[in-house]
């Protein structure tokens, strides 16, 4: 059970400081986004270098953007710990999963709303992360997509039949009142953004989500 606070609701302008005070949590889960697989900008490989040379935890980069395979391992060359492409975006997922794993990084694959698992359910064992949507990406402080939770509870029991160690992640709306249903569909890796950095005491959001998604 891992929290990994995003930081699409930090404050820009000092993202290290906001890095330290979510010390206490699991990843740190960096936005990565470029105007075209999703309508809104963030940044890109050169601050997530910056970020990773102070952060006090692992970056968990989740690439928003048209053509992973070109761009995604470069965040695992970075050192990123752990890397998200859009299966929706990814002309060769299996290549580019391996790519990831080859350059040091956990490699993750994503899936929008609207995109079923079923389809890509082969792709299991190059995976050691499932990142299931519960809004559509591109913002912060969405209301969290209650329909998504059949996904979930899909891709744990095939998590559970393959018999690896795959990772499920949540992201979108993830809140005090909505964790426990993700964590009871099987989810055990939890993205929250204004839950956390809308907080004022950051950590203690984190310490707070931790304890309801072990509940
Ligand atoms: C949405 C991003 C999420 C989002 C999380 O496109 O991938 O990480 O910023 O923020 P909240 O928790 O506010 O929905
Ligand atoms: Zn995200």
């Amino acid at each position: 059970m891992q929290i990994a606070p995003s930081i699409l609701n930090a404050d820009f302008a000092r993202l290290g400081d906001e890095l330290q005070r979510i010390a206490n949590a699991d990843w740190a889960h960096i936005d990565v986004m470029d105007n075209h697989f999703v309508p809104n900008l963030t940044i890109g490989l050169p601050v997530v270098e910056s970020l990773l040379a102070v952060s006090p935890i692992p970056l968990d980069c989740h690439l928003m953007i048209d053509d992973p395979d070109r761009w995604a391992p470069a965040y695992a060359e970075a050192g990123a710990g752990s890397v998200t492409f859009h299966v929706e975006a990814a002309k060769d997922p299996v290549r580019l999963a391996r790519n990831l794993r080859a350059a040091g990084a956990r490699a993750s694959m994503a899936l929008k709303p609207g995109t079923p698992f079923g389809p890509y359910a082969d792709l299991l064992p190059e995976l050691d992360m499932i990142l299931v949507m519960t809004v559509e990406p591109g913002f912060g402080g969405q209301s969290f997509m209650a329909d998504q939770m059949p996904k979930v509870r899909e891709v744990r029991s095939a998590v559970e039949r393959f018999g690896g160690e795959v990772w499920i992640q949540v992201d979108g709306g993830v809140s005090a009142k909505t964790i426990e249903q993700c964590a009871e569909a099987g989810a055990d890796v939890f993205v929250a953004g204004s839950a956390v950095y809308g907080a004022d005491d950051a950590a203690a959001a984190v310490d707070e989500l931790r304890r309801l998604a072990l509940r």
